[in-house]
């Protein structure tokens, strides 16, 4: 079975996870629990990004060694992973020796190969973003990402012989549309490659960091370092070809998909590829950029003080919903803005009225009226038939795997939508007194499409749709169910299947005059 590998950035550890870090992360999970929920094998890679001056400097500025720092705030990241669910396989530090390894092991390499020279570096160098600028980059003298200040850095570096791959990165582009997503990202890329230059990929001054085997005066740049993380932790060996790497590695190098915040598209789709042109390895199938939150209308920051802690969040909101508002908020890919009003919105009119609400209704009606189980019924075409199921749970299959989390989210919504218009229109708390039996066909039809929504929601909010499968009486796994459903739209229910009512899934929820809607 072929493995679909999925990473996320690793993330700097010079400070605490924001709602940014846990939108990519929450994104490559659900991608990756689908993946598995259709019967696939799915490896999910995160982890942090643990060396140079930036980190350096927020550990000095703390009192602590740059270990120690990294040491503490690693735990901050993988405690919220656990909080928000995220099902990662492993997760890689740059500072372990199994990455520091593989790193001198390809600089070595390439060095020999004539792919990294020695030369004299000059230009500016932004220490937050870890980025050099030429003069005509800089904005009013600044770094044109940040606004902050820049410093100008002249020293000896070894270069990576990067302009010399801009034929070979143009072609790939051209021969594999899929690479550069979204599309609309893609002409920007294309324009950067056409004026590459080569790249420094040394520091004489940064000492927080891994040295270069032959030359310990100087250390890796940290992108260069960081990068490799994708290949270093699932098992690449340096000292060997391709060809002649662990089945293990091959198997989970060929295809991978990377996410990444659209500031880093560049460093993902031009430095890395070449790269791995360098090292003969297998280019990634695509990278995705998604776009940025701002939060309330602004840019997120420190120094605005509007900085938003995904486990706050989630502890008032609930991890679920706080994953599926992520997702549905914006299309993935594009910029969105991270609202008090649209979560609280979104979970009121989305979660709690409309999901939650059929869910309880549906149950209600099915506990007084027909003896607390599922109506032993064969589908019909009154609600879905089978063709329309047929399309939905292809469209959701290929939406997921589009990475387009917004469309299948959007899919499911309309089922529900269309299932409290079926319920209001049939009103089966009074059909019952006239037709039974229409009566229980009506909330038949609404129980199927209910199953339907847990399955589809499942890699979004795992432990919802859970309870969701639950209180539906449903004894079997989810995945099983989502294999008959997906593809052999299979929605039976077993014969006299008792429905478990449990308490509301959504709470409404008021809103907080202590945090105003705005
Ligand atoms: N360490 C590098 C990545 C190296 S990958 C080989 C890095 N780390 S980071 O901690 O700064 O953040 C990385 C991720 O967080 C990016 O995908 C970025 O887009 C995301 N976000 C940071 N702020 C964000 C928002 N305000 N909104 C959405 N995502 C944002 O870059």
């Amino acid at each position: 079975m072929k493995t679909s590998t999925i990473t996320t950035p690793i993330y700097y550890v010079n400070d605490v996870p924001h709602i940014g870090h846990a939108y990519t992360t929450v994104a490559a999970d659900v991608w990756a629990r689908w993946k598995r929920l259709r019967g696939e094998r799915a490896f999910f890679l995160t982890g942090t990004d643990e060396h140079g001056d930036k980190i350096a400097q927020a550990a000095a500025a703390r009192g602590e060694t740059p270990q120690a720092f990294a040491d503490r705030i690693v735990e901050g990241f993988r405690g919220l992973w656990k909080k928000l669910n995220i099902s990662h396989d492993d997760f890689i530090r740059t500072t372990e020796s199994r990455h520091e390894r593989v790193v001198q092991g390809i600089f070595e390499k390439m060095k020999a190969k004539g792919d990294i020279v020695k030369g004299v570096y000059e230009d500016w160098y932004c220490v937050p973003d870890e980025t050099f600028f030429s003069t005509s980059q800089l904005k009013e003298g600044k770094c044109p990402d940040c606004g902050r200040a820049v410093e100008k850095l002249r020293e000896e570096s070894y270069f990576f012989r990067l302009e010399s791959y801009k034929d070979r990165l143009l072609a790939h582009y051209r021969e594999n549309p899929e690479f550069l997503q979204p599309p609309h990202r893609a002409a920007e890329i294309v324009n950067f490659v056409k004026e590459l230059k080569d790249l420094s990929v040394s520091r004489t001054k940064v000492k927080w960091g891994i040295p270069v085997p032959s030359d310990p005066a100087h250390t890796v740049y940290v992108w260069f370092d960081a990068l490799i993380n994708y290949v270093s932790a699932i098992g690449y060996d340096p000292s060997k070809d391709w060809e002649s790497q662990s089945g293990d590695f091959k198997e989970k190098w060929s295809g991978a998909v990377h996410l990444v915040g659209k500031e880093i598209f560049r460093f993902h789709t031009v430095i890395w590829p070449a790269m791995l042109m360098s090292m003969g390895l297998p280019l990634p199938r695509k990278v995705f950029a998604h776009g940025w939150w701002t939060v309330e209308g602004e840019k997120m920051s420190k120094s605005r003080g509007n900085v938003v802690d995904p486990a706050r969040e989630a502890d008032e909101f609930g991890v679920d919903a706080l994953r599926y508002f992520l997702l549905r908020e914006v299309p993935f890919g594009s910029d969105g803005d991270f609202s008090r009003k649209g979560l609280l919105g979104r979970y009121n009119s989305e979660l709690a009225n409309a999901l939650g609400n059929l869910l309880n209704r549906t149950l209600n009606l099915l506990e007084k009226n027909h003896g607390g189980q599922i109506p032993d019924l064969a589908p019909s075409e009154e609600l879905m038939g089978a063709q329309a199921l047929n399309s939905w749970t292809r469209a959701v299959d290929e939406a997921y795997d589009r990475l387009a989390f917004h469309e299948a989210l959007q899919k499911v919504m309309d089922l529900v939508d269309a299932a409290n218009r079926h319920v209001n229109a049939k009103e089966p708390w009074k059909l019952v007194k006239t037709d039974p039996a229409a009566a229980a066909r009506c909330l038949y039809e609404v129980a199927r499409l209910l199953k339907l929504a847990a399955v589809a929601l499942a890699p979004v909010m795992p432990t919802i749709a859970v309870e969701m499968w639950k209180q539906l009486g449903e004894a079997g796994p989810i995945p099983d169910a989502a294999k008959l459903i997906f593809d052999h739209g299979d929605l039976r229910f077993a014969p006299g299947q008792k429905i478990a009512k449990g308490s509301p899934l959504f709470p409404r929820k008021e809103s907080n005059p202590a945090k105003p809607d705005l």
